[in-house]
């Protein structure tokens, strides 16, 4: 397999239209913000941002979409075509935090989340972020670089993407906030990772190569213990399923089949963060002592009481913490393209 042609620049298509998006690849959920780029006099201007979220579910056995990379060929000078469907088809699987799981997926959600509002010929910008860039950085800018052709049923749309700026993970979220702070930690309590990195402005501390993290230790462990906790086993008189245990959980009330087991989530929620979040510190000391400024984003942050033990153990939770770090990205990305374009 080899790349004969990687091009970046934007086509003059007639009647082409410029996009600006971003994209937050999550394990549990892909979260995509975007808006055309037009011109006006002495810079750029934004239409309306469309935001769109889907649980990272993903498969290659699926043909709802075809596509193809131009230039990109096999040994025998063979078009090389992938097909993908995005959703809870049998086999999909969870998007996963691996060389080959973002950067194999990042262009298939950016395109499956944008397709309804493109049309041939396009240009996207796309900015996102990756928690280890010396790892996935060059990935993802392969990845979302090129002219991709897609035909989903009778359509076919041929598309030019640009990514030049992959960020660390976090900055979007720190960015939401706006903070008055140069120097501020986040904690990110994901679906599947738990993560702690200080910023300074929108780059990490000096000394600090990546965020730190627990892989697996995220929302689905405390569901998982969750379905095992023995108050509520006693009350149903059965285990709970994980689905059980999950609807449970993201349902701020926590009610099921009539009972309150909003003390029950309380109990296992303390248990779950006095052991992540105690562990993911003590992976950071000096950065958590020096940053007094904590913030605290991810979907955990959805449910009551993970909020109510973050404020008290010194953490603000932020506004929209499912998509604070979207939203941020493209806060600085309309920022960065605005600045480019003068
Ligand atoms: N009201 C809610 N709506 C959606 N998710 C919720 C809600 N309350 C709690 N959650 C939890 O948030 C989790 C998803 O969090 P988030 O979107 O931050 O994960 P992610 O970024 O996709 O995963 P990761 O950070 O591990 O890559 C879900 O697994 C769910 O349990
Ligand atoms: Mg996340």
């Amino acid at each position: 397999m080899q790349t004969q042609e990687r091009t970046s620049k934007k086509t003059s298509a007639k009647g082409a239209r410029n996009f600006l998006a971003s994209i937050d690849p999550g394990n549990q959920n892909i979260d995509v913000i975007f808006a055309e780029v037009t011109q006006k006099k002495g810079g750029i201007a934004f239409t309306n941002e469309a935001h769109v979220t889907i649980p990272s579910l993903v498969s290659s056995d699926v043909d709802d979409y075809t596509f193809s990379q131009s230039g990109l060929v096999d040994g025998s000078g063979e078009i090389v075509a992938r097909q993908f469907g995005i959703g809870a088809y049998p086999g999909a699987q969870w998007i996963k935090d691996s060389p080959d799981g973002k950067a194999q997926w990042v262009l298939p959600a950016l395109i499956h989340c944008m397709w309804t509002a493109l049309k041939d010929g396009d240009n996207i910008t796309v900015y996102t972020s990756v928690h280890n860039a010396q790892a996935y950085r060059d990935e993802m800018k392969a990845a979302l670089n090129g002219v991709f052709t897609f035909v989903k049923y009778d359509k076919q749309k041929t598309m030019t993407v640009k990514c030049d700026r992959v960020l660390v993970e976090g900055v979007g979220a720190i960015k939401s906030q706006n903070p008055s702070t140069v120097a501020n930690l986040l904690l990110d309590l994901g679906g599947q990772t738990v993560m702690l990195a200080p910023y300074s402005g929108l780059k990490l501390t000096a000394g600090c190569d990546q965020p730190y993290q627990l892989l697996h230790q995220g929302t689905a462990r405390l569901i998982a213990e969750f379905t095992k906790c023995r108050a509520v086993n006693e009350t149903l008189k059965r285990v709970l399923t994980y689905q059980e245990a999950r609807s449970i959980i993201d349902n701020p009330l926590h009610t099921f089949k009539g009972h309150d087991f909003s003390g029950s989530v309380k109990a296992e929620v303390d248990k779950w963060l006095n052991q992540v979040v105690k562990q993911v510190e003590s992976l950071a000391p000096y950065h958590v002592e020096e940053c007094p400024n904590k913030f605290a984003t991810g979907g955990a942050v959805m449910i009551p009481s993970v909020r109510a033990w973050l404020i008290d153990h010194g953490y603000t939770p932020v506004n929209d913490p499912l998509s604070a770090n979207v939203s941020g990205l493209f806060i600085i990305a309309k920022a960065l393209e605005e600045r480019d374009a003068n």
